[in-house]
């Protein structure tokens, strides 16, 4: 599927979109692992979290579609599964499945497709071995064989990168370890299973960069609402500070500060950006953003921005484009092991559409041409299978000279189903071609 995206245009209205991915997937990861029937409303039935809730399902859980929620009937623990499981697109669930399924004794092997089987996960493995528990990998990368029945020792572990999936498998892994499971980061990543897994009556001991949880956790289950994802919506906030003349209202959104760098970010570049109406949903502190269309300056961001901003930085790339001056980016490596290499596909598609970067092993200098009404040329650039890198260009379509053309968008559908639609609601001109 590819995007035919006509130039120019500006953003209007009021927009609710897609649920988050992260807060779906753990809030069907632990409903499953507890004892009890949990609900989770506004979940996102992106094909991420449904391989979450049939990765779930294969493992006995009744799963039950209620309208716009989601019955989860958990048992306080998992059978292991007949057949692979299949996690699809999705890091976070193979990541975050290895953890589980070492701490809750189950036998299972986990795949996934072409571009989560190159994806790196000793990161996951080997600290999950040095808690006893029997799991490999083939060369670093999945499949991933976890086999049952090892008891699993708490520890503390310092993790070498900042990152919510790996903190995640091992305090998941920790709830059934024998002592306290301790997880210290370099910097801040998302901490939505700390703050969920207090929603299902769980300890968790939280200091500065470390957090831990103690072994032979029982869940009670609970009732959860997901808020719009900030990840989704930095695409149309994005979009919005670039095309002039536009002033659109973002609903519901997620503003957890481990989640909410590219507000901060954009506001540097002198983006007017509004949160109006900040309220709490559940665990997680949500609020209305309004974004109005204005004029940007580069600026540089450095490695500690980086984890609160890591799934937004491709829209930055885009926003940093029309900007006057140059943006750099510098301690963001992490952006080379995400569905593609988000430095090289980026960087590939504004030379495309006629901007200048060059990018380092572990960043991206943007020649922001702010000056110019067209920033963007137009032409054909490659999304290489990454819905966010689909999403980003699609954007830059609205200061663009010709039309956008963005390949290979299927699996936006993974994060964000409806995206074209609300795309199009909102301003965009947007055709989808299945050629
Ligand atoms: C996620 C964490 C991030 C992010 C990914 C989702 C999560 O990855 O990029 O899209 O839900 O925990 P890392 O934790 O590996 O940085």
């Amino acid at each position: 599927m590819r995007y035919v995206i006509s130039p120019g245009g500006e953003l209007r209205g009021e927009l609710r979109v897609a649920s988050d991915k992260s807060i779906s997937h753990r809030a069907v990861l632990l409903a499953a692992l507890a004892d009890g029937k949990s609900e989770i409303s506004n979940v996102l039935m992106g094909e991420d979290v449904r391989a979450t809730i049939a990765a779930v399902q294969a493992c006995g859980v009744e799963v039950n579609e209620d309208g716009k929620r989601l019955i989860v009937k958990g048992k306080g623990g998992l059978a292991s599964p007949v057949g692979d499981i299949d996690c699809g697109n999705s890091g976070t669930l193979m990541r975050l499945f290895c953890g589980v399924a070492a701490g809750w004794n189950v036998n299972t092997r986990l795949v996934g497709d072409s571009s989560l089987m190159k994806r790196p996960m000793r990161r996951i493995t080997e600290p999950l071995e040095c808690m006893g528990a029997d799991i490999t990998d083939k060369n670093g990368c999945p499949p991933v064989q976890i086999t049952a029945g090892k008891r699993l020792f708490g520890m503390s572990h310092k993790l070498p990168v900042a990152s919510a999936q790996i903190k995640s498998a091992l305090l998941l892994a920790g709830l059934r370890a024998e002592g306290e499971t301790a997880v210290i980061e370099p910097f801040a990543s998302r901490d939505h299973t700390e703050r969920m897994l207090q929603m299902f009556g769980v300890p968790v001991r939280r200091e500065g960069l470390c957090c831990a949880v103690s072994g032979k956790a029982v869940l009670s289950p609970t009732r959860i609402k997901i808020p719009a994802d900030p990840s989704s919506a930095a695409f149309f906030m994005v979009g919005s500070v670039i095309a002039p003349n536009s002033d659109l209202l973002l609903k519901e959104v997620c503003v957890n500060p481990t989640r909410n760098g590219v507000i901060e970010l954009l506001r540097r570049m002198g983006a007017h950006i509004e949160m109006l109406n900040p309220r709490k949903m559940g665990s997680e502190p949500v609020a209305d953003i309004r974004v109005v269309g204005g004029s940007l300056r580069g600026i540089d961001i450095v490695g500690a921005e980086v984890p609160a901003a890591i799934d937004d930085l491709p829209a930055l790339f885009v926003a940093a484009a029309t900007a006057h001056g140059k943006t750099r980016l510098t301690g963001a490596s992490e952006l080379r092991h995400k569905e593609s290499d988000r430095i090289a596909a980026m960087a590939d598609g504004l030379q495309r559409l006629g901007v200048g970067c060059e990018t380092t092993e572990d960043g991206i200098v943007i020649e922001g041409r702010g000056d110019k009404k067209s920033v963007f040329s137009g032409g054909e650039v490659d999304s290489c299978g990454d819905h966010r890198i689909a999403m980003a260009f699609t954007m830059a379509a609205l200061r663009a000279k010709d039309s956008v053309v963005v390949n290979d968008c299927d699996n936006v559908s993974t994060s964000f189903p409806g995206f074209g639609k609300m795309a199009t609601a909102a301003g965009i001109r947007i055709a989808v071609s299945k050629d």
